[in-house]
């Protein structure tokens, strides 16, 4: 039996749980840090000092310097933006030389991809999904209609390029005449090569040896379970495996991974449109999300806000086989005279015992609610959990208990400090 591990970090509700924390945090404690699925429709925010720092391609622990991070197979990977992380990086001082690597197996976001996105967006109206138009509908398409261009075809820039204008020049087929000018795109992305190549390995080769010789390693999420493409609220979803599947098939590890460290906000967030059971409009969403922050990290847009909806995370729970849990942003219910916690959903009066398969029985749902105490006092400085007033432990507890998973690190503010270890 190994002694070395392979954890995985996976967001339980709509995204942006807070991976980006916790990955920072426990990359102490790995040595190779890997992000499996999605594109730079993902934000994820560390801090150093007052520092914000978002990640969109690039693991969250590249700021530990002696750890490698690995941009895995799942991936779908726009270079622009990655040549831009990039940037930030080194201004802050990070070195990336033999410590950042992309599988030759993660596919390649061009800035058609985007185009097409917005106008796929455009077309649909009201009934749009409301996607990041980060192009990853689109590059994951292409990815499964096998025209896709993975990151190792680069190696060869002249057949490279015939491939990229052929995939233009069929876009153009199915989505007209739209305006964009892919010269100037392949005469950027031939002006970042000597960059970009160094980067390009077998990274799941890699993974492997690395594991052999006793390496441990940290897959890190994107998006979040319920906006898998097969287990969340179909089609308002991304367009890749955000849960437990897509981690071990973006990285191609073994799927023997524990701890799987589910991430759960206090309450709920979504950005973008579909059903959303616990959503609030009143005063208090208003709260959350002013005290929270709740503005998407890589659109910029409000997010929705709503109560902790325990049906959906008990079932994102078994869905990814949480071992543990992080509960973030404990922090932000603070100054809530009542907290409500979705317990069961009742649909035509008849209560369900497993989420509904449509979305628009999804948009119909009554969540039953249980009204808990809240707390006044600031949890910030609570370092264990007998810090806690009453009511806060309670609140822990009781989601415990709908779960029946175990919690173990509890969020408390945004800094990697700002955190109780159970
Ligand atoms: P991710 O996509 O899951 O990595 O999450 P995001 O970075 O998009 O959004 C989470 C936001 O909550 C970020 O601004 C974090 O800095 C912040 N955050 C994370 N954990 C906590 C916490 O425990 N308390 C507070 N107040 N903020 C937190
Ligand atoms: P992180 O990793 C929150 C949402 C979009 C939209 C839907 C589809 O930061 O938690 P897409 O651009 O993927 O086609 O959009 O999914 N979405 C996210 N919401 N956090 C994310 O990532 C998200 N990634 C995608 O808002 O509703
Ligand atoms: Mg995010």
């Amino acid at each position: 039996m190994r002694s070395n591990k392979i954890a995985a970090i996976i967001g339980l509700q709509w995204g942006d749980e807070g991976k980006g924390k916790l990955v920072d945090i426990l990359t102490e404690k790995y040595d190779v840090i890997v992000r499996s699925t999605g594109g730079a429709n993902a934000g994820h925010t560390i801090y150093r000092e007052a520092k914000k720092i978002v990640f969109h391609l690039i693991p969250s622990g590249m700021m530990h310097k002696d750890k490698i991070c690995i941009i895995g197979n799942g991936v779908v990977a726009h270079l622009p933006t990655l040549i831009e992380e990039l940037n930030t990086l080194k201004s802050l001082g990070a070195k990336i030389a033999g410590r950042l690597f992309i599988s030759d197996r993660a596919h390649i976001v061009f800035d058609f991809h985007k185009i097409i996105d917005g106008m796929q967006e455009e077309k649909k109206g009201g009934s749009n999904v409301g996607t990041t138009r980060r192009g990853i509908g689109p590059a994951y398409t292409d990815k499964i209609s096998r025209i896709g261009i993975r990151m190792g075809e680069l190696r060869n820039f002249e057949s490279f390029s015939k491939r990229f204008m052929e995939n233009v020049r069929m876009a153009r087929v199915m989505y007209g005449n739209f305006e964009y000018d892919e010269n100037h795109e392949l005469n950027y992305l031939k002006s970042i090569m000597p960059e970009i190549l160094p980067l390009i390995i077998n990274t799941e080769h890699y993974l492997h040896e690395a594991y052999k010789k006793g390496k441990s390693i940290l897959i890190e999420g994107a998006n979040g379970t319920m906006l898998d493409i097969d287990h969340g609220t179909y089609p308002f979803v991304t367009s890749s495996n955000a849960s437990i599947g897509g981690a071990i098939a973006g990285s191609g590890l073994p799927a023997q991974i524990n701890p799987v460290i589910g991430i759960l906000k206090a309450y709920t967030t979504r950005v973008g449109g579909g059903p959303f059971p616990t959503e609030l409009h009143d005063e208090t969403g208003k709260y959350l999300r002013e005290k929270g922050g709740e503005f998407g990290s890589t659109t910029g847009r409000p997010r929705r806000c709503g109560w902790f909806d325990a049906v959906v995370a008990r079932w994102t729970c078994v869905i990814n086989g949480a071992t543990e849990i992080n509960l973030t942003k404990l922090d932000v219910l603070s100054g809530l005279k009542k907290i409500r916690i979705a317990t069961a959903y009742e649909l035509d009066g008849k209560k369900l015992d497993s989420l509904p398969y449509s979305t628009e029985d999804f948009a119909r749902i009554t969540p039953i609610y249980e009204e808990m105490e809240g707390w006044d006092e600031d949890i910030s400085k609570c370092a264990h959990f007998k810090d806690l007033p009453p009511a806060a432990q309670k609140y822990i507890k009781k989601i415990e208990k709908l779960l029946g998973c175990p919690i173990k690190y509890i969020g408390t503010g945004t800094g990697a400090k700002d955190l109780i270890k159970m």
